[in-house]
């Protein structure tokens, strides 16, 4: 069992980049897959869970090379060129590639299976079967959690057929599960939303030619003939940005924290909205695009935060960053407010309980509630105290307590920390880097 020990801090300061967007990073393995022709990727993210929709790929018979870990080139198959996986597709914690090749595989002639580590084979698997079963799909879940097994469209109705599909929550990955399937029908897909998910799923297919009309809240796709092999630039991701962003926030030296190359694709920066509402001092610097998404730099000055309600239109725009948030909140005067979060219960973790517990530890004021929380947070001197917590596995809990040791009275210890390579490789190098007095051993599991 690996596990941390977060060391208090004096400041953090200089400047760093953070790895690639993890979203974007899924899709630009999975859909340059479908293309025709060869895809390069840069800025690709080499995490855990990027690598295993890479290896799903592979085991479906197309050729991705990866010549640093950051580059890859696919050596695309074209729509129709994906075959059978000789065994089981191995998802291990990604969330979004069980999510998505669910969909891919939902239109394929032949049966796949689809499995994933323990946290993975607990998480809701119905949201996405469901519809793709509207759609003619045959796909099948144990008791509405992987394994989930899809057999061959040929054996249904030899392909699938559009539908107009309003999602009853608000989550991106059913969304591009049902946009990935759409590519297969026999007629326009449409998907209704009720709150604005994240869209790079949309940037990209568009950028590769797909037809797609899109409102708010809307998004219909064209069945394409063909898919066009792409440059893909991967912008840095925002998610791990947010703890840096936390970081700079309640711990900055007087120069601040620059944060270099930060996707700011709106669908993802509500943390931004919230953290400023709050007070927060951050400066967008030379914005830009890469690729199909706008990026900057983001220098973030030590501020003095306060309590809000945090508005639950905000939450789908700023889903993964709330064990962030919540450390944030922890620092503010007052009360910090959050309603409307019921999603983060089914998570890598349950967000709620894991963050409440970890917060208890660390003698933190706050209340829990089923669909968010509310946290009383101490402006100034240590708002946590020491103690040691366990990130139940997930890799966003373990780095958000990781930037509270910052504001810590006395060192923090947090178990379970290896998932953290699903999502930022390098994390303790990055942190120790910027100040943070970060520790990573490893202790044999009983
Ligand atoms: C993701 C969508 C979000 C997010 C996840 C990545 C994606 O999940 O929490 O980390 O890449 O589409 P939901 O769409 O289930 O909310």
């Amino acid at each position: 069992m690996r596990y941390y020990d977060a060391l208090p801090a004096a400041q953090v300061s200089g400047a760093i980049t953070v790895p690639g967007d993890k979203s974007i990073s899924h899709r630009s393995v999975m859909l340059s897959s479908l293309c025709e022709g060869r895809s390069e990727i840069n800025g690709f993210l080499p995490s855990e869970d990027c690598l295993a929709s890479m290896r799903a790929m592979r085991a479906l018979g197309v050729e991705v090379q990866q010549p640093q870990p950051t580059r890859v080139i696919v050596n695309g198959v074209g729509l129709h060129g994906l075959k059978a996986a000789a065994t089981a597709l191995d998802m291990g914690n990604a969330g979004t590639a069980m999510r998505l090749f669910t969909g891919l595989l939902a239109g394929q002639s032949f049966d796949s299976t689809l499995v994933g580590d323990a946290s993975l084979s607990k998480r809701p698997m119905e949201r996405v079967a469901q519809p793709l079963r509207l759609m003619g799909a045959d796909v099948r879940t144990t008791g509405g959690t992987p394994p989930v097994l899809i057999s061959s469209v040929a054996k249904q109705g030899a392909t699938l057929h559009g539908i107009e599909y309003p999602m009853p929550v608000a989550s991106a990955q059913v969304k591009s599960a049902l946009l990935l399937a759409g590519l297969f029908a026999d007629s326009p897909t449409t998907v209704i939303e009720p709150a604005i998910s994240r869209d790079h799923s949309e940037r990209m297919l568009s950028a590769m030619g797909v037809r797609l009309r899109q409102s708010p809240l809307r998004v219909e796709l064209e069945p394409p003939s063909r898919l066009t092999a792409q440059q893909l630039l991967v912008p840095g991701d925002f998610s791990s940005a947010a703890f840096f962003i936390v970081a700079g926030l309640v711990g900055a030296g007087p120069g601040g924290l620059l944060i270099r190359n930060v996707g700011m694709n709106p669908t993802r920066t509500g943390l931004m909205d919230i953290l400023r509402s709050m007070g927060a001092q951050i400066q967008i610097q030379e914005p830009r695009s890469a690729g199909s998404e706008p990026v900057a730099d983001l220098l973030v000055h030590r501020s003095a935060l306060h309590g809000v309600r945090v508005p639950p239109t905000l939450v789908p725009l700023a889903i993964d960053e709330f064990p962030a948030l919540f450390v944030a909140a922890a620092c503010a005067s007052g009360e910090t407010l959050i309603s409307g979060a019921e999603e983060l219960r089914v998570k890598e973790s349950d967000r709620i309980a894991v963050m409440s517990e970890g917060l208890r530890g660390l003698a933190v004021d706050h209340d829990v509630f089923l669909d968010g929380m509310s946290i009383r947070g101490r402006p100034e001197g240590p708002a946590f105290a020491g103690g040691s917590l366990d990130s139940h596995g997930d890799h966003r809990i373990a780095m958000s307590f990781a930037i509270a040791s910052l504001r810590a009275a006395a060192p923090i210890r947090i178990g379970d920390v290896a998932n953290v390579a699903t999502s930022f490789p390098g994390f303790v190098a990055l942190a120790c880097s910027a100040g943070l007095g970060l520790v990573e051993s490893s202790i044999a599991s009983a």
